[in-house]
């Protein structure tokens, strides 16, 4: 699946991390790729395209309405975009470097998805206003060895904080390493978010 799934690659320095990018709605692989240096300035950077569109804007998953996701879709993609890692992985030669998935908004969305239901195949996330993906279902496996940075404002109105305690909840009962940044404001990555991912990911490397 790689070569026929529209993304950007850009190996980076032997031995650096990957950071794997995901994009918000409305957002595309190029834009997002463009963050990657603001986090960490030799670091490869994979970064596929949604695969569901919405009145034309790009997104990874469908979705009923504002903050309802059709989590069948979700549950879909996720494996469909850990499939890609997987595949990309060894299309690339990453060998064992780190890969950390970096997702904005509906990005962050499938990545804190992916690396819930597919421990193994992404374990390091930054999710940038994200929340918990699966609506009122359980879903995780054991997420002992996972670690995850979970960045909101605390009056997002998209990814409200009801929705992101249920995520640190879930993610600390499965066992995960998960830390919180919440900021004053609302949905997007402000300059004090950047810098606590920064700060972040020199810990996880
Ligand atoms: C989602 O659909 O994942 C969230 O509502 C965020 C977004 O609008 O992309």
């Amino acid at each position: 699946p790689v070569t026929s799934w529209p993304h950007v690659f850009s190996p980076g320095e032997a031995g650096s991390p990957v950071l794997l990018m995901l994009h918000g709605t409305g957002g595309n692989e190029h834009e997002i790729a463009a963050l990657a240096a603001e986090l960490h300035p030799d670091a490869g950077v994979l970064a596929p395209r949604g695969q569901v569109q919405e009145h034309g804007m790009l997104r990874w998953f469908r979705r009923h309405g504002e903050g309802n996701f059709d989590v069948d879709d979700v549950i879909a993609r996720a494996a469909d975009l850990a499939a890609f890692l997987d595949a990309a992985r060894e299309h690339y030669n990453l060998g064992n470097r780190p890969v950390i998935a970096v997702g904005f908004s509906n990005g962050a969305n499938i990545g804190l998805a992916t690396a819930i239901l597919h421990p193994k195949t992404l374990d390091r996330v930054i999710a940038f206003s994200g929340m918990y993906p699966f609506g009122d279902r359980e879903g995780a496996a054991d997420l002992v060895g996972s670690r995850l940075l979970i960045l909101n404002g605390e009056a997002d109105s998209m990814a409200p904080l009801t929705s992101v305690n249920t995520l640190m909840a879930a993610l600390r009962q499965n066992g995960a390493e998960a830390e919180q940044v919440l900021r004053p404001g609302g949905h997007g990555i402000a300059h004090t978010d950047l810098d606590a991912a920064k700060e972040w990911l020199a810990t996880v490397l």
